[in-house]
């Protein structure tokens, strides 16, 4: 069965020093909640201490980015051996907001999924549509090439280290929630999908996520419907009250 994740992503906040002043307080508030995998994607330089902070207890620690090459003149970007080599055991892949600022397109997705997966690391890869795509009625046909892009070429034993995370664009940092019906749906799509790339059964192993203010107040609600297997969670992320209240809620 599929396991529930609930990852933060904690975008750019926090200092080494405050992540490991973070994960010090969490880990005893998450202690033996282990009906979901928990997971903090911190910036590259908090890795390191994070990673240290995180020993010994259930929290695993990701990156927010990785790039497709294995090493050379790419000023500025880190790789994927970089990353395993300090511990780090996730990344996040396709952020919108890497598609909308920083020119990342389903090809650079796709690449830097392959070489992610090809190094060990387990990867959050992010897709969703854009708030005019919704309104025009095309959100199902914008999930699914997304998907079909971001997961070319990638085997079906590669697929079982692969978590999609839905992150609907017009619902992240906005306060305004995809409904539950609307998250459930869209994940729902995106299995179908996986079904028809992989098959029955990978469709029913792989964990979809749904990120877009995700927060204490509606995690259990959102995390109650069958097609969404755990969250991407960003401001709630960087209080351990609300993120413990999500991770509590993944439990119930
Ligand atoms: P918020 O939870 O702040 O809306 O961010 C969601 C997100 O982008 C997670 O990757």
């Amino acid at each position: 069965m599929r396991r529930t994740v609930i990852a933060g992503n904690w975008k750019m906040n926090m200092t080494p020093s405050e992540a490991k002043k973070f994960i010090t307080e969490l880990a005893p508030m998450v202690k033996g909640l282990d009906k979901c995998d928990i997971v903090l994607c911190v910036p590259y330089v908090d890795i390191a201490v994070a990673c240290e902070a995180a020993k010994g207890t259930n929290i695993h620690i990701g990156a927010e980015n990785v790039h497709f090459a294995e090493s050379g003149a790419y000023t500025g970007e880190v790789s994927a051996k970089m990353l395993t080599e300090i511990g780090t055991e996730y990344v996040i892949v396709g952020h919108s907001e890497r598609r909308q600022y920083f020119g990342e397109t389903d090809t650079t997705v796709n690449q830097r999924t392959k070489a992610a997966l090809a190094a060990g690391l387990k990867v959050i890869l992010c897709l969703g549509e854009v708030k005019d795509e919704r309104l025009a009625g095309i959100t199902d046909e914008v999930v699914a090439m997304q998907t079909k892009l971001d997961l070319a070429g990638i085997t079906a034993e590669q697929l079982k280290n692969v978590i999609i995370a839905y992150e609907p664009v017009w619902a992240i940092g906005t306060g305004l929630t995809a409904t539950p019906e609307q998250a459930d749906e869209t994940c729902g799509v995106i299995r179908s999908v996986v079904r028809d790339l992989y098959g029955a059964e990978a469709a029913e192993e792989i964990t979809i996520q749904y990120g877009g203010s995700m927060n204490d107040a509606n995690a259990r609600e959102l995390l109650s419907k069958p097609n969404v297997d755990g969250g991407l969670i960003g401001g709630a992320s960087l209080k351990t009250d609300k993120f413990t209240s999500i991770v509590l809620a993944a439990n119930a």
